[in-house]
């Protein structure tokens, strides 16, 4: 239990360090994204919204306000223009949120006008259980989403009461329900869950994995849930959590990152095609589009304001709403790519030398030692895994750095921006 409690806060400490911005001043000149035009990259898009808001949720969302939405959604349609006139080029996009199928027509409108500005070969997009509606279904599949992303967390009646989920999104039968009509329309479905609630037992959690797997999705996605102040008490019960999940799963699903789970096919290949749980970890650089998004691209951090209205007013004005960069030093950016790709199980170290030059895998000498040291890595010729403790161990990472990423935004709205 130690060694998780030194990790969590090292890793919450160095969120805080690595990912602050210095708070721009007034008049300051703003950032451009710098574009290297010969290379596609992903695509994130924030839809804040929610009809109402979850009491665990710390993520960056807030209560629909259907006036100011409708204005949103025209901004952010206008900030991919600017990003087409830049010179990106996109190839996937990722839609999350918040509850980007709040106003379906204005997301609609926004897919559409992605893939007429890009060659999108891959569309994910998130959603709530209570939209899985014929309507809501038909124009995401018109619209060419491969991966729809629904966040159940639990079937649980007493769980979805005591998260307030149950009066809004209905029972887990309701869900169960809504879950089936969905089944077979995108070549990926994936459910969220989340694992550690306070209220939730091992037999509710052992349910909801025999629920998901019996239902056949696609595709499973297992948040530990993150809490902005530090865990004390319940590493050993997010660890025994967290085993369960992994051994209930292994017949059936196979792990593409350290928290998300794809069904096998005939000879123990995934069968769930497209885009993988969090866009951050499949792809070395992204652009992130919307109020609050995070973007990095040529080793430099983006973050746009997170202020709705001034979101808006930027780009009413044709200006880029990014309002603070931070450059990675060439250490932090190997570092980066190590967390990262780890996260998805294996790091090549003759790739990592091709992205960060010769020498590269000797500089990450300190870290390999370490991780080694506490039985999270192995060494398999040119690759470094992940071992079955170290899958735990890079889910207390992946959590304190969303956590931290979360924390920046709260940090952020205080002071204004
Ligand atoms: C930010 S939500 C957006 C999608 C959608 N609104 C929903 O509720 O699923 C994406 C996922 O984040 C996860 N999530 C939200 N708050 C969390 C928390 N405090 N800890 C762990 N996971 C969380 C949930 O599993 C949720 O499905
Ligand atoms: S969990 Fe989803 S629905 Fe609930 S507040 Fe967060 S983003 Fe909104």
């Amino acid at each position: 239990m130690i060694i998780e409690a030194l990790l969590s806060n090292l890793m919450r400490w160095q969120a805080r360090v690595k990912l602050g911005f210095p708070v721009p001043s007034p008049g300051r000149q703003r950032a451009k994204p710098t574009v290297s035009a010969e290379r596609e990259h992903l695509l994130y898009l924030h839809v804040p919204y929610c009809e109402e808001l979850c009491s665990y949720c710390s993520f960056n969302r807030v209560r629909l306000d259907t006036g100011q939405a409708s204005r949103y959604f025209a901004a952010l349609r206008a900030e991919m223009r600017l990003y087409s006139a830049l010179g990106y080029r996109f190839d996937e996009a990722y839609v999350g949120g918040g509850t980007p199928t709040v106003l379906p027509e204005e997301l609609g409108a926004v897919l559409r006008q992605a893939r007429e500005l890009w060659p999108i070969r891959s569309l994910s997009v998130e959603t709530n259980p209570n939209h899985l509606t014929p309507e809501t279904l038909s124009l995401l599949a018109a619209c060419g989403v491969d991966r729809l992303s629904v966040g159940v967390q639990t079937f649980d009646d007493g769980l979805l009461q005591a998260t307030q989920r149950y009066q809004r999104f209905g029972s887990g039968a309701d869900i169960h329900r809504n879950l089936a009509s969905a089944r077979g329309r995108f070549a990926t479905l994936n459910v969220d869950l989340i694992f550690n609630f306070a209220e939730q037992s091992e037999s509710m959690l052992r349910r909801d994995l025999q629920i998901v797997s019996e239902l056949g999705v696609d595709q499973l996605t297992c948040y530990p849930l993150m809490s902005p102040r530090p865990l004390r008490g319940p590493f050993t019960r997010e660890k025994l959590y967290y085993r369960i999940i992994r051994e209930t799963l292994a017949p059936a699903y196979r792990p593409t990152t350290a928290w998300c789970f794809s069904r096998r096919a005939g000879g123990g290949q995934p069968s769930a095609q497209g885009l993988g749980d969090e866009y951050i970890a499949t792809r070395e650089e992204y652009a992130g589009l919307g109020s609050g998004s995070f973007g990095y691209l040529g080793g430099r951090l983006y973050a746009n304001t997170f202020s709705l209205p001034r979101y808006i007013e930027l780009l009413d004005r044709g200006e880029l709403p990014v309002v603070a960069e931070r450059r990675f030093s060439r250490r932090d950016r190997l570092r980066y790519d190590f967390l990262m790709k780890l996260f998805g199980g294996r790091l090549d170290l003759d790739e990592l030398e091709v992205r960060h030059g010769p020498g590269a895998a000797a500089r990450l000498r300190l870290e390999r030692v370490f991780f080694r040291a506490i039985g999270a890595l192995r060494r398999e010729g040119r690759t470094l895994a992940l071992t079955e403790a170290g899958n735990y161990v890079w889910v207390i990472l992946m959590r304190e750095f969303f956590t931290g990423v979360n924390r920046l935004r709260a940090a952020s709205l205080a002071a204004g921006e």
